[in-house]
């Protein structure tokens, strides 16, 4: 087991990718906590997790609420005195409106960016008075490439959520928090993603631009996201590297 007695926070995580991360998470050991605001939905997935003897519970959250986050806090300081893990997999498409709308981009940024801060922050807070743990934030390759077809501000959105997890994971390393950003490329389409889910013939215009020229696996996003957030990629400060060919960790 990779994540054996480990305590994990996955947002966004009723549908889709998250969905697969709790699932995947909690084969592994961990107890999650899936986060959402779609309630039914999270329910639902905890209770199949439960009802395979792993171990989840559902928390409502909205991750743009500051105020919610800390209620989270209290409520996993109260039950676990810790957290190891927290993935910030919450987000919005930017596919479903209006591509020039400014409420649009405000909104995005809440759901997508601010989110990530908003979680970073209440992780840390608990991560850095014990020993460490590790926060992997979902981007995009929206983040790294132009792409077309999608609103700025959720291009613009993801770009935050890479740059703000390198200078986060830069300023505490020292603390033993491991930080890092996944960025998939073209998963199952988002709920919010209603011009892909649609309009055929977007998905194919998009599907072409794809090397493989198919859709990424839940799993296949789950299975790299677990390897970040497991002691597998333990390389933090403190590890001495072998300069005789000797024997290395501390
Ligand atoms: N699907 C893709 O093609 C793709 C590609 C690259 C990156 N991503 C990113 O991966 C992540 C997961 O995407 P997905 O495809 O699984 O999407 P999804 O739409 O299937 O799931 C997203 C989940 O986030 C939840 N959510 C939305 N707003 C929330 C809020 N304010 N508070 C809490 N939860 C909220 C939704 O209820 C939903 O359960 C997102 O950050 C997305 O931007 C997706």
């Amino acid at each position: 087991m990779r994540l054996k007695n480990k305590i994990s926070v996955i947002t966004g995580a009723a549908n889709g990718m998250g969905a697969a991360e709790a699932n995947l998470f909690a084969q592994q050991g961990s107890h999650v906590i899936i986060c959402d605001i779609l309630d039914d939905d999270g329910t639902n997935v905890a209770n199949q997790i439960n009802e395979s003897n792993y171990s989840a519970e559902y928390y409502h959250l909205d991750v743009s609420q500051e105020d919610q986050w800390q209620n989270l806090k209290h409520h996993i300081m109260d039950k676990f005195g810790r957290l190891d893990i927290l993935v910030n997999n919450a987000g919005l498409s930017g596919t479903s409106g209006d591509l020039t709308s400014t409420d649009y981009y405000d909104e995005l940024n809440e759901i997508n960016a601010k989110s990530v801060y908003l979680g970073m922050k209440t992780a840390i807070s608990i991560m850095e008075n014990q020993n460490g743990g590790s926060i992997v934030n979902i981007s995009s390759m929206a983040a790294l490439v132009g792409v077309d077809y999608v609103h700025l501000g959720y291009t613009g959105s993801k770009g935050a959520v890479r740059m703000m997890t390198k200078a986060a994971a830069v300023q505490y390393a020292d603390k033993s928090i491991r930080i890092n950003s996944v960025h998939p490329g073209m998963m199952p389409p988002m709920a919010t993603a209603k011009r892909l889910i649609n309009d055929p013939k977007f998905f194919d215009s998009v599907i072409k631009t794809v090397p493989m020229e198919r859709v990424g696996k839940v799993e296949e996003v789950a299975n790299a996201v677990l390897f970040l957030a497991s002691d597998e990629a333990s390389y933090i400060t403190g590890i001495e590297l072998p300069v005789d060919g000797g024997s290395t960790a501390k």
